[in-house]
């Protein structure tokens, strides 16, 4: 699930309704809307299922948003407000950082305190981190709040996966740094998806198989480990439920961060999203 949109009453309690929108598979972002409005939805939350903002992600689905409304040429008929961004969200490191100790503690004892904690996500190219996109910035804040919750208990490093095509991503790839840490004698590696919140390819093959198995015999590792996905986690069901019980109270549009566009943005519709969502009076 990648985008989740929550309805609510005037008043902070439910019903609430739930309409899930995929930005590139069915149900589709636009099908949501368009259900949306046909149920006379009063009021919206688009409140998107990445807890690091991009605007290849979630920002390209609040575009998907503003372009609905903006090619039908109506006006919505509902209140709109979203959930841009939750990377630090206390109840979110709890979950990451519980995983994190639930693994490290299947590792052998005497090799515990050498584990390397290979945060990965990710990768984007070089040419939208090089806009300004806050994605590289806030997935290093989730990092940052995570190993403080583990008092620091063990080396770690950012990396980044799932490169494609030719052109320059952001690194250094989790590939390439597992291979490099074998060769310098670090053979026991904690792997944490930490900008996916549930299982998919990018958890179930290429970490679980691709590096965790193929790689990593190749490379000789001692012992490589995954954190589990949050998935359902209900401390992570209770982390989603405190976001929309606190923006509701909020009374806000959006974060202060989505008010900014990327220095170097070239895209027009970034900027008619922005100013659809921040129009909106609740
Ligand atoms: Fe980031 Fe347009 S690409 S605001």
């Amino acid at each position: 699930m990648d985008w989740q949109t929550a309805t609510h009453s005037p008043l902070l309690l439910a019903p609430h309704k739930y309409y899930i929108g995929f930005r590139y598979v069915h149900p589709l972002t636009e099908k949501a809307v368009e259900e949306m409005e046909k149920d006379g939805v009063e009021r919206a939350i688009a409140f998107t299922q990445y807890p690091q903002y991009s605007c290849s992600t979630t920002g390209s689905s609040l575009n998907a948003i503003y372009r609905y409304y903006h090619q039908k040429g109506e006006k919505p008929k509902m209140k709109w407000s979203t959930i841009d961004r939750w990377p630090t969200h206390p109840l979110l490191i709890q979950c990451f950082a519980d995983h994190i100790k639930k693994e490290l503690d299947l590792f052998p004892p005497d090799k515990r305190k050498d584990v390397v904690i290979l945060f990965s996500a990710h990768s984007l190219p070089m040419s939208v981190v090089n806009r300004g996109d806050p994605y590289p910035q806030e997935v290093g804040a989730t990092v940052q709040k995570v190993m403080e919750k583990l008092g620091y208990c063990n080396p770690y490093r950012l990396v980044w996966q799932s490169k494609v095509g030719p052109m320059p991503w952001l690194g250094p790839q989790t590939d390439e740094t597992i291979k490099g840490l074998c060769q310098r004698g670090k053979k026991n590696i904690l792997l944490v998806p930490i900008a996916f919140t549930s299982d998919h390819i990018e958890t179930l093959y290429e970490l679980d198989i691709e590096y965790a198995q193929v790689l990593a015999n190749e490379c000789g590792v001692e012992n490589i480990r995954r954190a589990e996905s949050l998935n359902g986690n209900p401390l992570f069901a209770k982390a989603l439920a405190d976001l929309v019980c606190s923006h509701l109270q909020s009374n806000e549009v959006c974060s202060k961060q989505l008010t900014l566009s990327c220095p170097l943005c070239v895209n027009p519709t970034c900027r008619k999203t922005k100013s659809f969502f921040t129009s909106q009076t609740l």
